[in-house]
């Protein structure tokens, strides 16, 4: 019984150390300062921390960012690729705004931060959104980072965070895989922004495609359709495409709620609200779920679509199976062919599919101020133009994409969301089935 107590006691004395570590603990280091193995950087709010750790039964420690209510969920790791073999690492910010992790039992340099300027008052601080900056203190501008972890995701992807490509200097935001639930290093898998011609967002496994979560039609991905059609009461997506940026980004309404999208070292996307009931994280949603979702399943000009589990390959309409024994024996990745050449000249017209994960835009071509008008009548003017669409959906549409050759990638959505997609048959093949 005196023994139990004393357990008690003790432990509530360790909670009350725990505590008022916390209330004082740091937020900001400046060059004078550093932070040992064992002591930690906290957010100017208190949601994320930062220190060492070893993920897992590994004995390699790493510096990283976690969340204080949940030391277990690493959401950023500084040196990913070069592990520290014992608890001498020291981080430390250079007098120059260069942060730089060593060991101080080499006095090795085994990670730094990278800046195109100089500050004359540098400073690190560990901000409430998770992300680690390195500002100047004589900056006026307090967003005119001269480094943010934000510009180097590893497997989280965390509100305000950016996927995709600063276009002047040609930085390329992207979620990489661990190797393993243990090595922080990244692994196979990736999200990232493919912007070669309507940009879209892929998950990809080395340099191949396995899924893509699409273009953005003013309201969402396009594959990522399907529920998608009211407005969210806790999260908001944002897409931005100009000379400067082309981004993915999503906010979250309120500020004490908690959600992090996991690229997992199976090359799975899995986001996970926070549940203060239960103090755990919860799955809500995996990408890849459905097998709709590995790109191409159904090869060229050909739809999938899926009931419960299990997809279906179908033959746009003027479409037939390449060939027709592996089509039937459930092989689709040959795809379609068209029954009848398209006239090119004149004599095409377009069939309307609705409901639509658009098709691969990575040979696409678009304008974001045409009229669907215009876009049919410049499809029909190219004969190598095989599909066209509006880009945004919202207001009646507008903009214009175009497709050219194969048409990769398509689905059809059972449940609602997707959009109008037109594609181009020669004018005999209209009213035929
Ligand atoms: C680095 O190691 C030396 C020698 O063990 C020790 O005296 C010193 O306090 C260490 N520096 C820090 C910042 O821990
Ligand atoms: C550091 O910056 C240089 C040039 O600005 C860039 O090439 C390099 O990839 C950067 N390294 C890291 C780790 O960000
Ligand atoms: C930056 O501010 C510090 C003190 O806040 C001052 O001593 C220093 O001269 C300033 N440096 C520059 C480059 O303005
Ligand atoms: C935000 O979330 C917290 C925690 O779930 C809740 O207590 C609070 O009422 C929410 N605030 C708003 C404005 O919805
Ligand atoms: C048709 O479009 C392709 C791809 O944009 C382009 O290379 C080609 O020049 C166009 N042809 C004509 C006749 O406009």
């Amino acid at each position: 019984m005196q023994a139990l107590r004393s357990f008690f006691t003790c432990l509530l004395f360790l909670f009350s150390l725990l505590r008022i570590s916390a209330a004082t603990a740091l937020s900001t280091i400046t060059p004078s300062q550093c932070i040992r193995d064992g002591e930690t950087l906290v957010s100017v709010g208190g949601s994320y921390e930062l220190g060492f750790f070893s993920p897992g039964k590994s004995k390699s420690r790493y510096v990283g960012i976690w969340y204080t209510d949940s030391t277990d969920a690493v959401v950023w790791v500084a040196n990913r690729e070069t592990p520290l073999g014992d608890s001498s690492g020291l981080l430390k910010l250079t007098e120059q705004g260069v942060l730089v992790l060593l060991l101080n039992s080499s006095n090795s340099i085994v990670w730094s931060s990278n800046s195109s300027r100089i500050a004359g008052n540098p400073m690190s601080q560990l901000l409430d959104s998770g992300n680690l900056v390195v500002l100047d203190g004589n900056e006026t501008n307090p967003d005119n980072f001269l480094w943010q972890s934000f510009d180097y995701p590893c497997h989280t992807f965390l509100p305000k965070m950016k996927i995709g490509w600063d276009l002047v200097t040609g930085l390329d935001r992207y979620l990489s895989s661990w190797k393993s639930t243990e090595d922080p290093a990244p692994g196979e898998f990736s999200i990232r922004m493919d912007y070669r011609g309507l940009p879209q967002l892929l998950l990809m496994k080395g340099a191949k495609i396995q899924a893509r979560a699409g273009s953005w039609n003013g309201l969402y991905l396009t594959g990522l359709g399907y529920g998608v059609r009211e407005p969210n009461p806790i999260s908001g997506t944002e897409f931005v495409l100009n000379k400067e940026e082309v981004y993915f980004e999503y906010s979250l309404r309120n500020m004490s709620v908690f959600s992090r999208f996991v690229l997992n070292p199976l090359g799975v996307g899995e986001r996970f609200p926070w549940v203060y009931q239960t103090r755990s994280w919860e799955l809500a949603s995996t990408f890849l779920a459905d097998r709709c979702e590995s790109y191409a399943l159904c090869g060229p000009f050909s739809s999938c679509s899926s009931n419960g589990n299990s997809p279906k390959c179908a033959c746009l309409k003027g479409f037939v199976p390449k060939s027709s024994k592996d089509w039937n024996s459930g092989y689709w990745s040959d795809g379609c062919v068209r029954r009848t050449p398209l006239a090119c000249s004149d004599g095409d017209d377009f069939i309307t599919y609705s409901g639509i994960k658009l098709p691969d835009t990575s040979t696409s071509w678009f304008d974001k101020s045409m009229s669907l008008k215009e876009c049919k009548g410049l499809c029909l003017g190219n004969c190598s133009c095989t599909a066209c669409a509006n880009l945004d959906i919202r207001d009646g549409g507008s903009g214009c994409v175009l497709w050219f050759d194969n048409l990769t990638d398509i689905r059809e959505f059972t449940l609602g969301g997707g959009q109008d997609l037109y594609i181009r048959v020669a004018a005999s093949e209209l009213g035929t089935s």
